[in-house]
């Protein structure tokens, strides 16, 4: 969090401040596999401050057909009274829809059920510390509803079902906009999480709750400050490369629009990797125009799918490997932003294997490279 100053209001996950959608609209086309979507968010009479690198955390609520459907599998009509956990009472199915997790089932549901079920569940073997895995796929796809209906026999009250619930938590978005370039909104850049599983057509709580909001719904949200995630200083000479394929380009439209803003001097390369230039082109005006006006130096698009093999943006850093390496000599800062758990993975090797060939170094000397680099804060990278 950051630091309290005095007289400002103190925003965070206890006192979130309530915002409204201003504008949404979509970057991706109907062709794109999935839904990208662009927000945003008005912040009028917040005081919220935010920086290029910082993230929203929003708060969303659950589908209300999810809730309709599980307030069915459960016996309820909705209308039962609950306690609320900070205080007083509420309709079960206000909780379902505020304040509970109903999309990922957990081992105090499980055992609930298991005890109901006289241990005859096959819930049962899968609770056994050995099984993790098991467990693990069991659940994968499944929401709480899944749960019920395969174990009907597995009757709760309405409040003891609330005691097996998780809370529902904040998720993070890269902010995409720069406050001296929008004032009091916030942007974000967010993939729609749809899926089918188990029969059953789902959504991630709050991308999809971003998707079916209207300007009447209150959203609430506060900033988390993206530790060491910073542009050089505007005076500063210091070259800049992102690399932000798919939503990962979310925190460097936001440090183009500070560029420009604040009249950076350094150069500045984009590598931008999404499915096809067709569907999914985010903010190619924008990029455009900066590319024109030289707030952007450089701009290298990576279509996956646009030709028979795939092209990703770690083969456009080795295409582009010795303007690459001689950026690093100057010493440009590289930042990561995106998928955690395949890109960032395949684009540290690109980096790796571009300071071996254009270094003149071996796989050794190239690690101990990167790992200064990173001890430099020269290797930054904000990945999920
Ligand atoms: C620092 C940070 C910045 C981020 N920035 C962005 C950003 O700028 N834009 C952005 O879009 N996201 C961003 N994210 C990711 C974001 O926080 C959410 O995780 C994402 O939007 C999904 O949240 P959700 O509530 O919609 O889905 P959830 O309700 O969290 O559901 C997602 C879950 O659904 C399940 N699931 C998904 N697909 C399938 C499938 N095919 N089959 C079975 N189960 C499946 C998985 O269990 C998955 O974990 C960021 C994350 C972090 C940590
Ligand atoms: N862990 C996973 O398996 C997984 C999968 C998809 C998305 N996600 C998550 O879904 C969210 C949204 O994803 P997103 O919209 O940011 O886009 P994304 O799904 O990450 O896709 C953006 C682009 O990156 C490409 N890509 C796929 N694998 C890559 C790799 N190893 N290296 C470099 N590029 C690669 C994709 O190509 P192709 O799709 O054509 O291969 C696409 O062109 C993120 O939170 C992401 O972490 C996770």
């Amino acid at each position: 969090m950051s630091t309290p100053v005095p007289g400002k209001p103190v925003y965070n996950v206890k006192n979130p401040f309530i915002a409204h959608l201003k504008q949404a609209y979509d970057l991706s086309t109907q062709e794109a596999p999935k839904n990208t979507r662009h927000y945003e968010i008005d912040l009028s009479g917040s005081g919220l401050e935010y920086l290029p690198g910082d993230s929203l955390a929003v708060l969303g609520t659950n589908d209300p057909i999810l809730v309709i459907d599980t307030l069915a599998a459960l016996g309820f009509t909705g209308d039962e009274v609950v306690t609320h956990p900070k205080g007083g009472e509420a309709p079960i199915r206000q909780m379902l829809t505020e304040y509970y997790l109903i999309t990922e089932p957990d081992k105090k549901l499980m055992a609930a059920i298991i005890e109901k079920t006289g241990g005859e569940s096959v819930l049962a073997p899968l609770l056994d510390p050995e099984k993790k895995e098991e467990l693990k796929s069991y659940l994968w796809g499944r929401f709480v509803i899944d749960l019920l209906l395969e174990n009907p026999t597995a009757k709760f009250e309405p409040q003891e079902f609330c005691g097996v619930l998780k809370k529902l938590n904040i998720r993070l978005y890269s902010i995409s906009s720069s406050q001296k370039a929008v004032g009091e909104e916030v942007h974000l850049t967010v993939a729609t999480v749809r899926f089918t599983s188990h029969g059953r057509e789902r959504g991630g709580v709050a991308s999809t709750f971003l998707s079916r909001i209207d300007s009447s719904i209150a959203i609430p949200v506060f900033v988390n400050p993206g530790k060491g995630f910073r542009l050089p200083e505007p005076e500063e000479e210091t070259p800049v490369i992102m690399c932000g394929p798919g939503t990962g380009i979310a925190p460097f439209r936001a440090f183009l629009q500070e560029r420009k803003a604040t009249n950076a001097r350094g150069k500045a390369w984009l590598f931008f990797g999404e499915v096809s230039s067709k569907s999914c082109s985010f903010y190619k005006e924008e990029f455009d125009a900066y590319l024109a006006d030289g707030t952007l130096s450089r701009l290298d698009c990576a279509w996956s799918r646009d030709q028979a093999e795939k092209i990703y943006v770690q083969h456009k850093m080795i295409e582009a490997g010795a303007e690459f390496w001689a950026w690093l000599e100057q010493g440009a800062l590289f930042y990561v932003c995106g998928d955690a758990s395949r890109m960032a993975v395949d684009v540290d090797k690109a980096l790796h294997s571009l300071i071996e060939t254009h270094g003149g170094k071996t796989s050794e000397e190239a690690a101990a490279y990167v790992e200064q680099m990173k001890k430099d804060k020269r290797y930054r990278r904000d990945v999920y």
